[in-house]
């Protein structure tokens, strides 16, 4: 049985008129986050719940027990590039992690859903004139938050060169482009997960090592 302390506790969607209710002070208990103005307040806010279900606040506030949930916006840039299925971008990630073989309509709408919205989520890709494919790529997207003054975030991701182009600096150049692009968005800091073996290489390209990941896996994906 639920202890009743927490039965008094729910997670409730965030409301505007919670800027008022110690928000902002509570984030300044994780981190810097100078007071953030009623405008400012009001326009990130307004700018997060205009979009769907990919961005999602939590606030715990008693006897609440609804959810919240955002979307953020998502786009595909890539420096101009408009690239196709049969560029190799699908057997490039395969070369990353567990990457099932993508249908031509699932590629194009998840092209469109990123290509339609803006500078938020960018995919970058080096393409080898020679063969026309697409031999190294990564992806930065910007995350909104209500620390540091309403700033933002630059998450990389999905950052891969392919096994025949090793070596050559493509790597660095992928994530000078991202973390680039992370600046000119305005964000305060670049992360990223990787694995031990890749740290030497994220050094190179002038990151140093921070905390710890954490995940949980979902069964049914
Ligand atoms: C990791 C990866 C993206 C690097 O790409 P790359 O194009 O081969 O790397 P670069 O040529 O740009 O390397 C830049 C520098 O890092 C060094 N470097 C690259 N990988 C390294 C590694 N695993 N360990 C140590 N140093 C490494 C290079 O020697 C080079 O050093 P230099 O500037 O002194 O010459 C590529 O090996 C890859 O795709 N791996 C498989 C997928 C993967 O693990 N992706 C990362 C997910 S987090």
């Amino acid at each position: 049985m639920e202890n009743s302390e927490e039965q008094k506790y729910g997670v409730r969607k965030l409301e505007i008129s919670d800027k008022s209710k110690g928000f902002i002070e509570l984030l300044q208990q994780l981190s810097v986050c100078d007071s953030v103005s009623d405008r400012d307040f009001e326009d990130r806010f307004r700018e997060l719940s205009a979009v769907g279900d990919d961005h999602v606040i939590g606030a715990v506030s008693y006897t609440h027990r609804d959810l919240y949930k955002r979307q953020a916006n998502y786009k595909v840039k890539g420096k101009g590039y408009i690239f196709d299925k049969s560029k190799g971008f699908i057997e490039l990630l395969q070369q990353l992690s567990v990457c099932d073989s993508v249908s031509d309509r699932d590629f194009e709408d998840r092209f469109r859903e990123l290509s339609a919205v803006g500078d938020d989520h960018v995919i970058g890709v080096i393409e080898d004139e020679a063969s026309g494919k697409i031999i190294a790529t990564g992806s930065v997207f910007i995350e909104k938050k209500f620390l540091r003054n309403c700033g933002k975030v630059g998450h990389i991701e999905d950052v891969v060169v392919d096994s025949s182009a090793r070596g050559k600096h493509l790597g660095k150049k992928i994530i000078s482009f991202l973390t680039e692009h992370a600046r000119s968005m305005g964000c305060y800091k670049v992360i990223l997960d990787c694995s031990l073996e890749n740290k030497a290489f994220y050094e190179k390209c002038g990151f140093y090592h921070k905390s710890l990941q954490m995940a949980m896996y979902f069964a049914h994906h």
